[in-house]
């Protein structure tokens, strides 16, 4: 990559009623560059360099939800699944469109090898785009999820911690220990480590509630599907290890149960986004 490539290229972008302005470089064609705001149609992700041209294409646009198979659907969102290889110009869009708010990652002109885990809240007018993850058909080194971004406009709603959720249920049911592709972004970080520590202390305060001993850390892994690794540094974040003959023991502190307190107050005024992880019971890996 030249340094050139990532200046900042677009001015603004229009989507779904909301006008955004971009974060970083993304190689949309060059003529792109030139206008004041580009259009981007939050159906079918494709974009317009005028007002006139995305007008006529919202009259003759036939998509109203991700071009994919609805796998999840609760009272807020849904989610639908998205093979690269079929869906090909959508993908192309999605990653052209998040790559505007993504610094280091590689943008995958090959999307062949990605499933696209797209999240929707649904209006009259259709499924519309909150934010998305992708995740490798097979990834050689475990990873569970490539991409991960919620739209600018939708930020700091809870929805990249749903995005997050559903990523590891789909690990559950694939019987997978998974973490997200590294290096993460600072928000990328930020987000992530919110979910570890929120469900390690939700599964250790509800143990501990009910009498039951403490869980090891493979235990905890295997019940969130999460790998060892990562508990093993939000514990240690947390201050939450002790050692006994050389033993690792998971201890839940006052602080934490304080500080896990506090959040839920928050949460109830935030109204509390969560998914119901058996609506996805049939879901299976695609092979
Ligand atoms: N500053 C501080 N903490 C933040 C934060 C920010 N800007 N954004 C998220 N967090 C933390 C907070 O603890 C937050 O909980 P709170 O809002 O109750 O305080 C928690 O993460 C969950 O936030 P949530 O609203 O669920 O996340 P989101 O919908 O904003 O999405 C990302 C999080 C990472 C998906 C989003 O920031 C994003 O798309 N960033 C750009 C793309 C990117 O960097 N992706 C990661 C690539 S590896
Ligand atoms: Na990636």
């Amino acid at each position: 990559q030249t340094e050139i490539s990532r200046v900042r290229n677009l001015e603004r972008i229009q989507m779904g009623g909301y006008e955004i302005e971009p974060w970083y470089f993304s190689p949309y064609p060059a003529e792109f560059t030139d206008v004041d705001l580009v259009y981007i149609c939050e159906m079918c992700l494709g974009y317009f360099g005028s007002a006139t041209q995305f007008r006529r294409h919202r009259h003759k646009c036939q998509l109203f939800h991700p071009p994919g198979n609805e796998i999840y659907r609760d009272a807020n969102v849904s989610f639908f699944e998205i093979d690269g290889r079929r869906q090909r110009t959508w993908c192309r869009n999605l990653c052209l469109l998040s790559k505007l708010f993504l610094d280091h990652k590689t943008l995958y002109y090959d999307v062949d090898p990605f499933l696209f885990y797209c999240m929707t809240v649904r209006s009259a007018h259709g499924h519309h785009l909150v934010g998305y993850f992708s995740k490798e058909k097979e990834s050689a080194e475990g990873y569970n999820v490539a991409c991960i971004l919620t739209l600018p406009q939708h930020q700091r709603k809870g929805y990249g911690k749903l995005l997050i959720q559903f990523s590891y249920e789909l690990s559950k049911i694939e019987g997978k220990l998974g973490s997200p592709e590294k290096p993460l972004s600072d928000l990328g970080l930020l987000g992530y480590r919110a979910y570890w520590q929120e469900v390690i202390v939700d599964i250790l305060a509800e143990r501990e509630a009910d009498g039951a001993p403490t869980l090891s850390i493979e235990d905890l892994g295997q019940s969130l599907a999460m790998t060892t690794n990562d508990v093993l540094h939000t514990l240690q974040n947390l201050n939450m290890l002790r050692y006994n003959n050389k033993n690792h023991v998971v201890v839940l502190t006052d602080a934490v149960l304080e500080q896990r307190e506090r959040l839920k107050e928050k949460e109830k005024i935030k109204g509390k986004r969560f998914l119901e992880g058996s609506l996805l019971r049939d879901w299976k890996p695609p092979v």
